[in-house]
């Protein structure tokens, strides 16, 4: 070894040291448990003897202590947390709250989440950054069902560090017995989970046994108090040691000269040097250089905010993963994953929503809910929705190919969220745990004669006229006129028609959101085959639901998709009653009827809008006519004159 080798190994060494120290001097926890366990206590309690709290709060909580508190004389630590507590089991926020405090040995981040089940998505929420959980129960009542749901959902989103907190041991007489079979309980029960430790500790946050103090009365417990185990517990650096993945979060080109590539690492570490490789199109190069906050560096690691250059000009985009080429990260547009569903409208599979994964979005949906899991007694059930709060694990099909590891390897590449594409709210979290390889062997197969070609030989323009509208509205009158004017004309056409096609494609599909869902998905896939075979497709079916009739229009070319909404009022549906449904529906004979107890999204921008009140259906099948002539779908042959 030269010298300037080993001033390089010692300035390493330095640099590992101080970055260890960095990471391992902060540790992110989240309590679980409900306000009756005892859990503001316990936080309350953690702030006040870490000395927290301010002085005029203190002067402030012993006021409120002795007009509102429990615990007579004493301050009631419950009420520090309280305000906020109560605020969010009236439903008003649905966040997390997130305290901080420090000692001398760590930074504390505390996520404080609801306890109860219909805040199971702010309990993932809060557990999707925390290196440990505490749980809490009241020593009087042991573990409840909650216990187990808590520590079942922080194995699934891969806490593998938890303490038992057995408060109010106070209660049942500082009584080691008690203590003793509670964490044997929790012991086998925890048994499946993967937990790396688990730590059960005897307290009483009210009077502050073994919180932060080791307490007197329980000479039989020579474990940790909560902020030693705290203070102490070795939660690893993953992220530091899981392969280097960076999600390029902008092209940083300030002139022609520089292209770098901005982003947060997300996990591992990377040098001046190193080969890289972008996930995907697998391309190679070596780094340049790594600028960071405070200038050029020679390295950096998981959580620092870089720019990277390269050695080669390679294209990259937004959204792309480089990673490191030694351990290279998964690449597939079909995976398996869990999923936290948090919007009140279901998750329905086959509907398409917007799917973020690091810094990439892509459109994706459900292709089946393979089990829903009740997260009381963890059975997995079935299920063709999901609704709030409901974990299931599902295969996902996107629009095309992201780089991914699984959850378990990796937390940041590994997880995704839901966003509706409506609202644009987040609506569902997801971990990923394997690519479904039959994705990645079936392959498109090119056809020699494909499109232009069969187009070509019938001598006209694919399309597709998508007739929405309600029951009753006159879209298979009008659509059945339109494709007797275009036969007369000379052109190939076929209509899919609700009624029929649920004969036979759809048997399977009733009237629900979920079915309804699946219903378009699959004529829309069917119309797309129909434009490739080169012919002028009719749909008439309700499609009630915008983001499936966007669905339909994404699946064919830009100006092929033709939404035409046959609006005329249910009033005047009801009065016209073909097939005497409406009465039915009324008399509460049919479930889910769209006007009525389904809802009916009006399109807002169709290409043809029938205002079909008091209008002869011959003439609205002419302004379709006219439109298809406008936009030259009917070059070279005259339309005739209809019926
Ligand atoms: S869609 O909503 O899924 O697009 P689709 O067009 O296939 O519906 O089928 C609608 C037809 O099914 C209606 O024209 C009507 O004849 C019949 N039908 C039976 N039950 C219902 C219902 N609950 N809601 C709407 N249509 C129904």
């Amino acid at each position: 070894m030269t010298s300037s080798d080993i001033q390089d190994a010692a300035e390493t060494a330095v640099t590992d040291y101080i970055l260890a120290q960095e990471t391992k001097d902060q540790l992110r926890f989240l309590t679980c448990g409900s306000v009756d366990d005892g859990k503001s206590t316990l936080i309350g309690r953690l702030l006040y003897d870490t000395k927290l709290i301010f002085e005029d709060q203190l002067a402030a909580l012993e006021r409120d202590s002795k007009k509102h508190g429990t615990v007579g004389e004493e301050i009631d630590l419950a009420l520090l947390v309280d305000g906020l507590e109560a605020e969010r089991e009236q439903g008003i926020t649905i966040d997390v709250a997130y305290r901080f405090f420090a000692t001398d040995k760590r930074k504390f981040i505390v996520a404080d989440t609801p306890g109860h089940e219909q805040y199971t998505r702010n309990m993932a929420t809060g557990a999707s950054t925390a290196d440990l959980a505490v749980l809490l129960v009241d020593a009087r009542n042991g573990l409840m069902v909650q216990t187990r749901r808590h520590a079942f959902i922080a194995s699934l989103l891969g806490i593998r560090h938890v303490v038992l907190a057995v408060n109010k041991i106070d209660l049942v007489g500082f009584s080691e017995e008690r203590f003793d079979e509670i964490r044997k309980e929790f012991e086998t029960f925890a048994n499946g989970f993967d937990f790396e430790t688990l730590q059960a500790i005897p307290m009483s946050a009210r009077y502050g046994d073994n919180v932060t103090g080791k307490s007197g009365k329980m000479p039989w417990y020579a474990g940790p108090t909560l902020l030693e185990h705290l203070e102490t517990v070795e939660v690893g650096e993953h992220v530091l040691e899981a392969p280097f993945r960076f999600p390029v979060q902008w092209v940083n080109r300030p002139n022609l000269d520089f292209r770098g590539y901005s982003g947060t690492i997300a996990s591992g570490r990377v040098a001046v040097g190193e080969e890289l490789v972008v996930a995907g199109p697998a391309k190679q190069s070596r780094v340049k250089t790594i600028v960071g906050a405070g200038g050029e560096v020679e390295a950096a690691r998981a959580g620092e905010a870089v720019t990277i250059t390269l050695e080669d000009e390679i294209d990259i985009s937004r959204g792309d993963l480089l990673s490191s080429t030694a351990n290279r990260p998964d690449v597939a547009d079909q995976f398996a994953a869990h999923v936290i569903w948090m919007s009140d409208e279901p998750l329905l599979p086959g509907r398409p929503y917007l799917l973020k994964i690091g810094t990439r979005t892509v459109t994706a949906t459900v292709s089946e809910i393979k089990h829903k899991i009740n997260v009381n007694t963890f059975e997995h059930m079935a299920g063709k929705t999901l609704e709030l709060n409901e974990i299931a694990f599902c295969n996902f099909a996107l629009s095309s190919s992201v780089p991914f590891d699984p959850y378990e390897a990796n937390h940041t590449t590994g997880s995704f969220i839901l966003i509706d594409r409506m609202s644009n709210a987040t609506v569902g979290a997801g971990m990923i745990w394997f690519a479904l390889r039959r994705a990645s062997n079936i392959h498109w197969q090119a056809l020699d004669v494909d499109k232009t070609a069969r187009s070509e030989k019938l001598g006209q323009k694919p399309a597709v006229l998508w007739f929405t509208g309600l029951s009753g509205s006159g879209k298979s009158t009008i659509a059945s006129i339109v494709e007797k004017k275009l036969h007369i004309d000379g052109r190939h056409t076929y209509t899919l028609d609700g009624d029929n096609v649920r004969h036979g494609l759809n048997k399977d599909l009733g009237f629900t959101d979920a079915d309804r869902v699946e219903n378009i998905r699959r004529v829309g896939e069917v119309a797309k085959l129909f434009t490739d075979a080169g012919l002028i497709t009719l749909v008439s079916f309700i499609s009630p639901f915008k983001s499936e009739r966007r669905l339909a229009r994404s699946l064919m070319a830009e100006d092929e998709f033709i939404e035409v909404f046959v609006d005329t009022p249910i009033e005047e549906c009801r009065n016209r009653d073909p097939k005497g449904l409406y009465a039915k529906a009324d008399r509460g004979e049919i479930k889910n009827f769209t006007g009525i107890d389904s809802p009916y999204e009006a399109p807002e921008n169709p290409e043809i809008h029938v205002k079909n009140v008091d209008r002869d259906p011959e003439d609205v099948a002419e302004e379709i006519i006219n439109y298809l002539k406008g936009k030259g779908f009917l070059n070279g042959v005259e339309t005739g004159n209809g019926s």
